[in-house]
């Protein structure tokens, strides 16, 4: 990945990546045993992380990527905005978020944020809008 094609300097790439994989320790994950770490950019510069929280219904489980995205909006309130939002996992595997984290990060990625994510031969980089074009939108 190269710090040309999202903007970013390589220096806050590593931080954001680094930032994710250290999230992903604090992960409470005893039923799948797949951590997962998140860093949130916003548009503030500051980072915010998150882990995912499994729970024993399964269904209650709350991914790396929301945890991060409600900290954030707690944190800063809800005109936050996310600039770049990294992801990784523990396990050596592929991490790219879920379509649920997708629609819940599409509330407040801008169509040129980037979603950083390992994957297994290094890190992927995409804009937001390449990996989920069509958010649901509450139109009345
Ligand atoms: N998980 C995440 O934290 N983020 C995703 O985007 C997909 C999956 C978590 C949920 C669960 O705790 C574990 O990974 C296995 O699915």
């Amino acid at each position: 990945m190269q710090a040309g094609e999202t903007g970013f300097t390589p220096e806050l790439l590593r931080q954001l990546t680094t930032q994710a994989a250290d999230a992903a320790d604090h992960a409470y994950a005893p039923y799948s045993k797949f951590r997962v770490g998140c860093a949130l950019l916003l548009q503030n510069g500051s980072i915010v992380t998150g882990a995912n929280v499994e729970n024993a219904s399964y269904g209650l489980t709350i991914c790396a990527e929301r945890s991060a995205v409600v900290r954030a909006v707690a944190e800063h309130g809800p005109e936050m905005r996310v600039l770049a939002c990294a992801v990784t996992n523990l396990n050596q595997a592929a991490s790219p978020p879920c379509g649920a984290c997708l629609q819940v990060l599409s509330e407040f990625m801008l169509p040129a944020s980037r979603v950083i994510f390992r994957s297994q031969t290094g890190w992927e980089d995409y804009r937001f809008e390449e990996v989920f074009p069509h958010r649901f939108k509450l139109l009345r």
